[in-house]
């Protein structure tokens, strides 16, 4: 398919290539458009050698090709991302000041999706809201913005959706069909058939155990997570009929039967492999111990200990929030699904446990979130587990002990019943 990735000046635009590098490696062929702004930010070198096409933003380059035109009538899909708060006016009122602005107006027929980040005021001023009404009553599709940390220290609705979740959103409405966003699982992850149950003919993902990051070839920061809880909501699943996939981080225990298993080391492999799965998964539980952190630096070599050079200095690097993303490509592809993340709290002066979790749901936007009173009971590694299952959707808080075969059939009737309610059965 052609496609024209038009970007627009915010600092967003370095995300920009991650997506163009999506849209090539699909087999698309991009051409970008970045205007004066963008360039400032991500230089035309990138785009054309991620492209593979010259890059202009100017109507008075190569103009006996008269670009504009040609652009605007080879297009079948436009994506402009980011999109910021003078391209959705400038979209809006149909200016025509430079390559990308002119190649818009002259897209007839071909779908138009825009990817707005800016800062929330920005996004939020009724000037700008009014803007992306305007075109959204004209057919182009203007998706949410994230919410999240902004380029300051400040948070909020505003940042650009994750390019896989734009990928995904401009290629459903280009009606290509759906190509996934990371390489193919192989063959084994084919889930395997399933039984009768409230879950049957469902595809589940969970994710159990605990990442490991690594700082050399023998060493790793990694936590005391056993697994134990991911697997035995695998097995709960698999019982209630569901095709399970789980995605397993370091555990002590063994994979259940009949599920088929991904082996995960980091928490970036399992971003990738949650990434994929979720494109088959009507519901996916995030039961893996994701660590927060990884080292900035991995050393090829064992790292020595030596007398005559000062003891290594640890930095760290923030991975990437898994929940958080599944939950954006989720909405940016208007998918049907259930997604439960797992979160272990304790109170304090200025709010008890459930006060934190109710605070953490609604920043990762999940559909339920199962919270452990770190402290009251010991988790990790035990054969117990004692929860409270917290919906977004705003129903009572739920109890669940016992051993965690008793936790997990507590958290997959619960994942029924709210199946239940947003589907009724046939
Ligand atoms: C560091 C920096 C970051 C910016 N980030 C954004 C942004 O995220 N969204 C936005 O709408 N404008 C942002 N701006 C302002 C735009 O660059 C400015 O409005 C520019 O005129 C946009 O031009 P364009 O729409 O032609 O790309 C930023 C400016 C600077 C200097």
């Amino acid at each position: 398919m052609r496609i024209v990735l038009g970007v627009g000046g915010g600092i967003a635009a370095y995300k920009v290539a991650s997506l163009l590098r999506l849209f090539t490696e699909a087999g698309h062929d991009v051409t970008v458009i970045p205007t004066e702004a963008a360039t400032r930010f991500v230089g035309v070198a990138t785009w054309e050698a991620l492209s593979g096409h010259p890059v202009s933003n100017s109507v008075f380059d190569e103009v006996h090709t008269v670009n504009h035109v040609r652009l605007g009538h080879e297009a079948e899909l436009i994506v402009v991302a980011p999109a910021t708060a003078d391209l959705l006016a400038r979209a809006a009122t149909g200016q025509a000041n430079d390559l990308l602005s002119n190649t818009l107006l002259m897209a007839g027929g071909c779908p138009v999706l825009m990817a707005p980040a800016m800062h929330t005021e920005m996004w939020q001023h009724p000037a700008t809201q009014a803007n992306v009404e305007t075109l959204r009553s004209r057919g182009i599709t203007v998706l949410e913005p994230a919410s999240g940390r902004l380029t300051g220290s400040d948070s909020g609705p505003g940042r650009l959706p994750e390019p896989e979740a734009i990928f995904e959103a401009a290629l459903a409405l280009a009606g290509a069909p759906p190509v996934p966003a990371t390489a193919p699982l192989p063959a084994s992850d084919a889930v395997l058939s399933s039984a009768p149950g409230p879950l049957a003919g469902l595809t589940v993902t969970v994710s159990a155990g605990g990442t490991r990051e690594p700082l050399d070839p023998v060493r790793f920061l990694g936590n005391r997570s056993s697994g134990k809880q991911g697997v035995a909501l695998a097995a709960a699943a698999r019982d209630a009929g569901a095709k399970v996939r789980l995605l397993a981080a370091h555990m002590d225990v063994p994979p259940p039967s009949g599920v088929n298993v991904v082996n995960v080391e980091t928490a970036l492999e399992l971003r990738k492999a949650a990434l994929h799965a979720a494109a088959d998964s009507d519901v996916i539980i995030m039961a893996a111990a994701v660590a927060d952190f990884r080292p900035a630096d991995v050393s090829g070599t064992k790292i020595k200990k030596r007398d005559d050079v000062a003891d290594p200095v640890i930095s760290l690097v923030r991975n990437p929030d898994i929940l958080r993303e599944l939950v954006e490509t989720r909405d940016a592809a208007s998918r049907r699904q259930l997604i439960v993340g797992f979160a272990a709290e304790t109170g304090d002066a200025d709010g008890d446990v459930l006060d934190y979790a109710a605070a953490k749901l609604r920043r990762k936007a999940c559909d339920l979130l199962v919270v452990n009173h770190v402290g009251q009971d010991k988790v990790f590694g035990e054969d117990t587990n004692s929860v409270v299952i917290l919906s977004r959707a705003g129903s009572e808080p739920q109890e669940a002990s016992g051993s965690k075969s008793d936790v997990a059939a507590a958290v997959i009737d619960r994942i029924s019943a709210e199946l239940s309610r947003v589907v009724p059965p046939a």
